[in-house]
């Protein structure tokens, strides 16, 4: 029996997805072990998501190869191939984001419950995630467009990556939870 956490972003309650993503969830047998309706402080979002360089890397890079896979110029969009650099920017847009409106957190539980929340979320990036996912079912996000837009991906929801990040992520917003 394993315990993730879910962030339902603004975008998802500017879509009206909130109910439906729930269902997704709970359709598949998850149990709904916690949840509550916050705005997020800037404080807390810059907890969830670390400074950590490598991580920062990571994102920036994802915009990189989206922008070579598709020909397209990203000095021009970003002034930048600089994979920290882009990263750091999308750390911001992200940061604006999820303080922009409501956030819905959930705490999820079952059998091998991390895998299986990634596995309904899909791939983080909308264009790349498959049918029958919640974000390639109701998102055509994709890195190129929202850099060009200067903003973050919206991709509806967030999904802990492996059972210690759920861990500290449901430490993180819920205190006192056991
Ligand atoms: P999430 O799973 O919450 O983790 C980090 C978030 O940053 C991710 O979902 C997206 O919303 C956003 N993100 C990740 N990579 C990029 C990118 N290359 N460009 C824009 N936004 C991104």
């Amino acid at each position: 029996m394993e315990r993730t956490l879910v962030l339902i972003k603004p975008d998802a309650f500017k879509r009206g997805l909130v109910g439906e993503i729930i269902s997704r969830f709970e359709r598949v047998g998850l149990t709904l072990e916690g949840m509550k309706i916050l705005n997020a402080t800037i404080e807390m979002v810059e907890k969830h998501y670390p400074d950590d360089k490598n991580w920062i890397r990571s994102v920036g890079k994802k915009t990189i190869d989206t922008y070579e896979k598709y020909n397209l110029n990203i000095i021009e969009d970003l002034g930048t191939n600089d994979a920290l650099k882009i990263g750091q920017l999308v750390r911001k847009w992200l940061i604006q984001h999820l303080t922009s409106g409501p956030v819905l957190v959930l705490i999820l539980s079952g059998n091998h419950a991390v895998e299986m929340v990634r596995k309904i979320v899909g791939n983080t990036v909308p264009l790349f995630a498959e049918l029958g996912t919640i974000r390639g079912d109701f998102s055509i996000d994709s890195p190129d467009l929202s850099a060009r837009e200067k903003r973050v991906l919206q991709n509806l929801v967030h999904a802990s990556e492996t059972v210690e990040e759920a861990k500290r992520e449901i430490s993180l917003w819920f205190a006192n939870y056991s």
